[in-house]
């Protein structure tokens, strides 16, 4: 069982580093941000490139768990700091990124993975707001970080940006996450164009679509208890992959057939999720009985 599910992992999986030396020839000595590093993939990628001689700027709202990260990088021989920052709070993010640039001179990389998914049945969501909420983590917050620290990184000559987006921020539209894929493919269409007009001064971007990873984000999701994940490492080894390649996107192979499929044959793949979505109603109306 456990050599299987490596196997359906190694077909899932997008490309990956997996070489420590590698990835210390590319980043020792370099300063990075992580949005999102205190669980799940972000903290997998500070460990990862901190392992690798890499400074980590650590940043998410759970102060406490940061510090735990931290303190594990640190005791390790690593260097890492601290910044407690809600990705929802547009006043706390210039006050963030000024800090971080006053302690840290120069800012090599920006690994912008801090994210939130809710997966509800639309007409439910907006009394929630989920919309506003999620453009907040997954749009606007990493946007708005990301314009405060790039004049500088620009003004030094540049430096790597690397969204960790999700293989569901391409089409097609799948049921019940609405407000996720679109605030993550809003970002990963931003981030784009962003990226092609600062080229030319330096600025690398790349966006990584990773697939199902088996973190607390999908634990709440019944329909994933089963299938087949990456681990936090795994899903790691692929952040850090723009780092010794210069990608502009990393994905599962798989994912450009899922692209092509749904160029070519739209109405098909729509109507398979759209009676998906249907056979799950019946089953929870069933359930509710
Ligand atoms: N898990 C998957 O299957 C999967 C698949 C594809 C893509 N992704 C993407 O991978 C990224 C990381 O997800 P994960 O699976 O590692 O989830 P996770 O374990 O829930 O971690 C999410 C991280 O984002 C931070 N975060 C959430 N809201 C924030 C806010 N308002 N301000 C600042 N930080 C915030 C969290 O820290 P605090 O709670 O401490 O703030 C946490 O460190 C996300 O962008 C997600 O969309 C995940």
């Amino acid at each position: 069982m456990g050599v299987l599910s490596a196997l359906v992992r190694l077909l899932l999986s997008p490309p990956a580093c997996r070489d420590s030396q590698r990835l210390a020839a590319a980043i020792e000595g370099k300063t990075v941000v992580i949005t999102g590093a205190s669980y799940g993939i972000g903290e997998a990628t500070a460990l990862l490139l901190a392992s690798c001689g890499a400074e980590v700027l650590l940043l998410a709202r759970s102060a406490e768990r940061l510090e735990e990260v931290a303190g594990e990088i640190r005791a390790a021989g690593g260097k890492a700091s601290v910044y407690r920052l809600d990705l929802a709070d547009p006043q706390a993010i210039g006050a963030v990124a000024a800090q971080m640039e006053a302690q840290h001179p120069r800012i090599h990389t920006i690994i912008s993975n801090a994210g939130h998914s809710i997966r509800r049945p639309v007409l439910h969501s907006a009394e929630k707001d989920d919309l506003g909420r999620l453009l907040a983590v997954n749009f606007s917050g990493p946007a708005t970080l990301l314009l405060a620290l790039l004049p500088r990184m620009v003004a030094q000559g540049g430096g790597v940006v690397v969204s960790v987006s999700s293989a569901s921020a391409l089409p097609p539209g799948i049921p019940r996450w609405a407000a996720y894929q679109g605030s993550k493919a809003g970002f990963d269409v931003w981030l784009g164009s962003l990226g092609n007009e600062l080229r030319g001064r330096g600025v690398r971007v790349a966006s990584v679509y990773l697939p199902l990873v088996r973190t607390r984000m999908i634990a709440p999701t019944r329909a994933y208890r089963f299938a087949p994940a990456l681990t936090p490492l795994e899903a790691a080894q692929s952040v850090v992959y723009p780092l010794i390649q210069p990608v502009r996107r990393v994905a599962p192979w798989w994912l450009a057939g899922q692209q092509i499929a749904s160029l070519l044959f739209p109405n098909v793949l729509d109507r398979a999720l759209s009676g998906m979505e249907q056979v799950e109603r019946r089953l929870s109306r069933r359930r509710e009985k």
